[in-house]
């Protein structure tokens, strides 16, 4: 095993076991016959390339990675509609699996880039043959829309670096306008589209036929 496998060997155990537990939430959700507040959970750990892309644009000494980068492990989470992130926060506050070290608000402090989400940094303890080993973990809450406009803005940066031209600019702009909006616009009809999706589920499970 290389350094770089042992290193990330507990990122991967965190990422592995995190996914199972935050999607545990989302199907005792479903169990209840309530909507949940989470749509889908992902999660990753972050290339080694990244890695150090990240480190040498930030300053990062490599031997300080574990303390100073909080997204060796990042976990997302997905929601339909923006006041179900803060049901999802306060349900990661109340776990005692893991300890809540930061939170950021860039949903009512969005980034100058147009960016909107909600970020937890969690120390997660995780259990290895030489011991416990906590490692930092940042935990990404969305909507669907912020997230369909972070992961635009997300590969055009990839491809101009950070520079983007004019148009391209005032288009992402535009669009992070149409996003907020787009969540807005749902929220207000929030209790008809809940409505609907607890009567589709029940049925769906009961195999009954909707008859009217
Ligand atoms: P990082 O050095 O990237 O961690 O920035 P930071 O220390 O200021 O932390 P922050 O919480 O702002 O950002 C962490 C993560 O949020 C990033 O790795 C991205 O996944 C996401 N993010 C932050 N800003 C943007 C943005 O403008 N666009 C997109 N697409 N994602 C962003
Ligand atoms: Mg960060």
């Amino acid at each position: 095993m290389n350094n770089w496998d042992q290193f990330l060997a507990p990122y991967k155990q965190a990422i592995e076991e995190l996914k199972i537990k935050l999607k545990g939430m989302r199907r005792q959700f479903e169990q209840e016959h309530t909507h949940s507040p989470i749509e889908f959970v992902t999660g990753r750990v972050k290339p080694v390339a990244s890695i150090l892309d990240k480190a040498r644009i930030k300053n990062i000494p490599l031997d300080k990675l574990a303390t100073e980068m909080q997204d060796i492990a990042g976990l997302r989470m997905m929601c339909q509609f923006v006041d179900n992130i803060e049901t999802v926060v306060k349900l990661l506050r109340n776990r005692n699996d893991f300890r809540i070290v930061e939170e950021r608000n860039y949903i009512s402090h969005k980034k100058p880039s147009g960016y909107r989400s909600y970020h937890v940094v969690i120390e997660y303890p995780v259990q290895t043959i030489t011991g416990e080993k906590k490692i930092l973990a940042e935990i990404q809450i969305r909507t669907l829309a912020m997230n369909f406009w972070a992961t635009i803005e997300h590969s055009l940066n990839y491809k101009y670096k950070g520079q983007f031209p004019e148009e391209i600019n005032k288009r992402l702009q535009g669009a992070a306008e149409a996003a907020f909006r787009l969540d807005e616009e749902m929220s207000k009809i929030k209790d008809e589209i809940q409505e609907a999706q607890v009567y589709f589920t029940k049925n769906k499970e009961t195999g009954k036929k909707i008859d009217k």
